[in-house]
């Protein structure tokens, strides 16, 4: 098939103000726009503009949406952006999921989400339902990928389904939002991409108090060598039974880490500096998507993780989420003039 993304589709109502309001208190805000987003959606349709132009293959989204406007806008999205759209569902007693957002615009861009599930709550699957999705891939072709995060109910077991019975698929998981696993379930997937606050809330899933102790000790002490130490440890002792054990740790503008099962040293790329942050919603699905479609082109890791800081630079300069994320040749370009 190609790249397949199980998740979220989300309605954006975006406020922009130049700071949030505290409890009870009423705040005047700048502006109001609607935008295309939920995790699922942004990444599936980063996938897709990041694609290299003439890569020929496949980008599906499997979720749902509501019966109403606001999902017909949202798959009208996805078609026009060259998804495949048959498995994504129209739930007529549910709405379709929504986000509120706060960005702070004195702020650097800066957002606050809240979530309301409506439709993709409905978006599991059983086995035979998981089969009936997938079952006309090449199960001999080793290049199929999946990828999850978790704005639907269960993206755990449905990585234990793909575990189980499509062993040549790589899994890609971004937990955001966070949800605590067993510890087991660390290593379901072969790609996990966090930002600094997941991969702090995986350590405090999984480790004993005294050495998260340790470890929030170490961030106050140096924050991005702290971080060196989180990916490694990630890397070595967490996802070590996995095909790729690939953790990236992405740090907003203080750059990005990571690490694979072929180099284990934590390497670090620094973030691309911009002018002007007006809203970083979608930045790090942007980032996401980049890294998938470089590694499934066959770029290295550290080729992937270049051009996916690129493309989320440009992403955090235009305001909302899908509608923000750049195409290909624009990163391209990009990368041309500032890596000369
Ligand atoms: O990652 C950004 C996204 O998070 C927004 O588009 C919003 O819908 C929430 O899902
Ligand atoms: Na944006």
């Amino acid at each position: 098939m190609g790249i397949t993304v199980i998740g979220s589709l989300n309605y954006d109502l975006v406020t922009y103000t130049d700071r949030i309001p505290e409890a009870g208190e009423t705040f005047k805000a700048n502006s109001f726009e609607t935008h295309t987003g939920g995790k699922g959606l942004n990444q599936t349709v980063a996938i897709s503009k990041l694609k290299q132009i003439d890569a020929g293959y496949k980008i599906q989204m499997v979720g749902n949406v509501g019966k109403d406007a606001f999902g017909e806008q949202l798959l009208g999205y996805l078609k026009k952006n060259n998804v495949e759209t048959s498995n994504v569902g129209t739930q007529s007693d549910v709405s379709t999921g929504v986000a509120t957002i706060l960005v702070e615009e004195k702020m650097s861009g800066q957002n606050r989400i809240l979530i309301t599930e409506g439709a993709n709550g409905k978006t599991t699957y059983t086995d035979d339902e998981l089969a009936k999705i997938f079952n006309n891939d090449d199960d001999s072709e080793s290049n199929h990928m999946i990828v999850f995060q978790h704005e639907i109910p269960d993206p755990v077991s449905m990585m234990k389904w793909f575990n189980a019975n499509k062993k040549n698929y790589t899994i890609v998981y971004n937990p955001s939002p966070f949800h605590p696993l067993q510890k087991e379930d660390w290593s379901l997937f072969d790609v996990l991409v966090v930002n600094e606050i997941e991969s702090l809330q995986i350590i405090k899933n999984i480790y004993p108090q005294n050495y998260v102790d340790m470890v929030e000790t170490s961030i106050k002490n140096g924050f991005v060598e702290a971080y060196f130490k989180i990916c490694e440890e990630l890397q070595k002792n967490v996802m070590n039974a996995t095909k790729l054990a690939i953790v990236i740790i992405t740090l907003g503008s203080q750059g990005v880490l990571f690490s694979s099962a072929e180099n284990q040293t934590v390497q670090y790329l620094p973030a691309i500096q911009v002018e002007k942050v007006v809203d970083t919603t979608g930045a790090g699905d942007t980032f996401l998507g980049g890294v998938v479609t470089q590694l499934y082109q066959g770029k290295s890791l550290k080729q992937a993780i270049q051009f996916s800081t690129f493309a989320s630079s440009l992403t955090i300069q235009t305001p909302g989420a899908a509608e923000s994320i750049p195409y290909y040749p624009d990163v391209v370009s990009n990368m041309n003039s500032n890596l000369k």
